[in-house]
Parts: C-alpha cells; sequence; structure tokens
C-alpha cells in the first residue's frame, strides 16, 4: 500500500459512494473485481448489479441524509490485567472479526461481552488489527489506539457494508475514538449514521444478493 496512491472517497448527496484512485476492490468471496479510475459504488442498497451503481437510488427514493443511529456513541473500556480493550457500539459493523478471532475474549453470550483476561495480549492485538470498522481498541497511555492489518483497500461484505482501508473520504466519521485508516461505509442504505454504517443492515438481516 504505497503512500502516494491516496484513493478518495465521496459520498454523493442521495446517490452513490464514488470512488477515485482506487487500486483493489475485493468481492463478498474474497475475488478481485475491476477496478475504474473513478468508479460509483451503490449505497442505496437497491442496484441490480452490486456493488457497482445502476442508477436504482433516483427511483427508490433514497434519502442520504435519514437514519437514526442504532447503537450510542460512546467509548466503553474493558480493562484487564494485560490490556484494557476499547468499544465504540455506535460503528460497530458486527463483522465478527473479534468473534472468529479470539472466541474466548469476545464473546455477546456473557456479560461483559469482552472480557480481555481470558486471552493472550497478542491474541488481543489481533482482533484490533482486524476490526474493520474501527469500533474496537486498545487503552495505551489513557489513549485509544487502533492498529491496522494490511488488507484490500475495499472489501464488499456480504449482506454488510464496504471495508475500507487507508482512503480520504468527504464526511468525517462521526464516531468518537474512531480512526480515518479504517472505517466501514453502508450499502444497505438504512445506517443512521451514513455515509458509516451502525450495523443496522445485521439487525433488520438486509440480504446483498451478491
Ligand atoms: S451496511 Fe451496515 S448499516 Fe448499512
Amino acid at each position: 500500500m504505497g503512500e502516494d496512491s491516496k484513493i478518495t472517497i465521496a459520498a454523493r448527496e442521495n446517490g452513490p459512494l464514488v470512488v477515485k484512485g482506487l487500486d483493489t476492490l475485493k468481492g463478498p468471496d474474497g475475488q478481485a473485481l475491476e477496478v475504474k479510475p473513478v468508479m460509483a459504488l451503490c449505497r442505496c442498497g437497491g442496484s441490480k448489479t452490486k456493488p457497482f451503481c445502476d442508477g436504482s437510488h433516483k427511483t427508490n427514493g433514497f434519502d442520504s441524509s435519514s437514519g437514526t443511529p442504532a447503537g450510542r456513541n460512546r467509548v466503553i473500556d474493558y480493562e484487564g490485567a494485560e490490556a484494557t480493550v476499547t468499544f465504540n457500539p455506535m460503528v460497530c459493523a458486527h463483522a465478527a472479526e473479534c468473534a472468529r478471532i479470539a472466541p474466548a475474549v469476545f464473546n455477546s453470550a456473557e456479560r461483559p461481552w469482552v472480557q480481555p483476561d481470558k486471552g493472550s495480549r497478542a491474541e488481543i492485538e489481533e482482533v484490533i488489527a482486524h476490526c474493520p470498522s474501527g469500533a474496537l481498541g486498545l487503552r495505551l497511555d489513557g489513549k485509544v489506539t487502533h492498529l491496522v492489518a494490511d488488507r484490500a483497500r475495499i472489501e464488499v461484505m456480504r449482506d454488510g457494508p464496504y471495508m475500507v482501508h487507508d482512503a480520504d473520504i468527504s464526511v468525517p466519521n462521526p464516531g468518537e475514538a474512531t480512526t480515518p485508516r479504517k472505517f466501514v461505509l453502508c450499502r444497505c442504505g438504512k445506517s443512521g449514521i451514513k455515509p458509516y454504517c451502525d450495523g443496522t443492515h445485521k439487525d433488520q438481516g438486509w440480504k446483498s444478493g451478491d
């Protein structure tokens, strides 16, 4: 990922995400999708050619200003002997990378759902690096720190958002303790913090059909 190959994303009002300078776009099965110097990605949820925009936003009444955040915008600390994990529920996209990598530490069936002492520091760091939204962080010297795993610039999640890595975007993330190095963008059209994903796709059982 060269520093000089910056990509930019503009969230068009009531329209798509316009992406410039993209080098890698991965589909829901990890396949490489065609990239163009300028491309429009669907964020209304209605395109028949997902992840690309087919103009459906013009006919389905997509309103990019609508919605109520699904979770509260606050930073919760889960303290452990070796690591303190931070979590902002508002920006969590429910990608579940945490439960996949360290299921003993991140278990939504238990209370609290994050128990740092049930895993190693290395496991926790791996989870935080792979958390695509930046909802999870590490508290170091009082500050929230994000780790970033090396991955494709934009990855399309089946029945979920776009996971973005190293891009400039026209709209700042409203979530506290997030990072511009990685974030997730809504493609179901239902998020309360558009253009970012707030996990509503999961709550509503949205199906992307791709
Ligand atoms: S894709 Fe997550 S809220 Fe729309």
